[in-house]
């Protein structure tokens, strides 16, 4: 399939006005549309939106957008048709089609090719709030089995694979694959699942992200930030991790590298290097391995989870 980069990710969230107080308000993502408990939102660099906000009774992740070309939309239906997953076309604000799947793991997959253009805002940097979150860089999802999604991802979807890590054993722990050109657009880490691990927005620069720290602190929200500030190993990013009102996580992320070169090799991290997580050596919380976001079936029922295969203290699993 055609797919070109992650496009959008939809939330369910408990209360809209409070989560947009934490993306809009403090994180500074522009809110674009708002009809009733639907909120739309963007980084400054996007031209189409990446973030939809839902009101509804429980937490959750209602979809996992991918923006195709324009054969993507027709691929997608044969795809679904030939390996008979539940599907169905919608269509949302903006997006005339949008091709709702889900995948032979679980995941509840999105695929849209047409997208009205809102207005360029990228230098009307007079009217940028909070650290200045630029566009969605990627989706972190958690699998019992990060082999087999890995391999499918590669063959089916036509991904391809940046990082991963890889015990003494040659069992793949967690893979990092990309279709735009970076590090990656969605990563599978070992644990319980399918669940979301975290999205990730890319900031201008590691100043933004210290900026986000602060601002978090200084709304005395220091209970948000979950890991970080910091330097991945894997991706070489600069990071940090914060947990919505609801619990999701969001990534605030920058400063990884290209893989465009077709023939770009993949980078293997082994399992008991402890520089892959924090380049710095800081050792990461526990809820970071443990904790995530329950995804929906079509008809928004909470998708079953599976515990990992693969076997290991916490502090290993990633
Ligand atoms: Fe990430």
């Amino acid at each position: 399939m055609a797919i070109v980069r992650v496009g959008f990710l939809e939330l369910w969230v408990r209360d809209l006005e409070r989560s947009l107080e934490f993306y809009q308000g403090l994180l500074g993502l522009r809110l674009e549309r708002r009809e009733g408990h639907v909120a739309y939102l963007r980084g400054y660099e996007e031209l189409e939106w990446s973030l939809k906000l839902t009101q509804a009774p429980f937490p959750a992740v209602r979809a996992l957008g991918f923006k195709v070309d324009s054969e993507g939309l027709e691929q997608g239906l044969a795809w679904a048709r030939q390996e008979g997953l539940p599907h169905r076309l919608e269509s949302d604000w903006g997006r005339p089609e949008i091709l709702r799947l889900q995948d032979p793991f679980g995941y509840p997959l999105a695929f849209y090719f047409r997208a009205e253009k809102l207005p360029r805002v990228l230098q009307n940097y007079h009217e940028y709030r909070g650290p200045g979150l630029l566009r969605l860089d990627h989706l972190n999802v958690f699998s019992p089995e990060v082999a087999k999604a890995t391999r499918y991802y590669q063959e089916a979807l036509g991904f391809r694979l940046s990082e991963y890590t890889e015990d003494e054993e040659g069992r793949l722990w967690a893979s990092w694959l990309h279709r735009k050109g970076n590090v990656h657009d969605i990563a599978f880490t070992n644990g319980e699942g399918p669940r979301l691990h975290h999205f990730a927005y890319w900031l201008p620069d590691a100043m933004a992200i210290l900026r986000a720290a602060d601002i978090l602190a200084g709304a005395m929200r220091t209970d948000q930030i979950e890991r970080g500030p910091g330097r991945h190993g894997i991706s070489n990013a600069m990071f940090l991790y914060l947990r919505d009102p609801d619990g999701h996580r969001v990534e605030l992320y920058t400063s990884d590298y290209l893989t465009v070169d077709p023939d770009h090799p993949p980078l293997r991290w082994s399992l008991s290097d402890p520089r892959r997580q924090t380049l710095w050596g800081h050792r990461t919380p526990r809820s970071w391995f443990l904790e995530g976001s329950p995804f929906l079936d079509l008809e928004g029922r909470p998708i079953p989870t599976r515990a990992s295969g693969l076997e290991g203290i916490p502090e290993h699993v990633i």
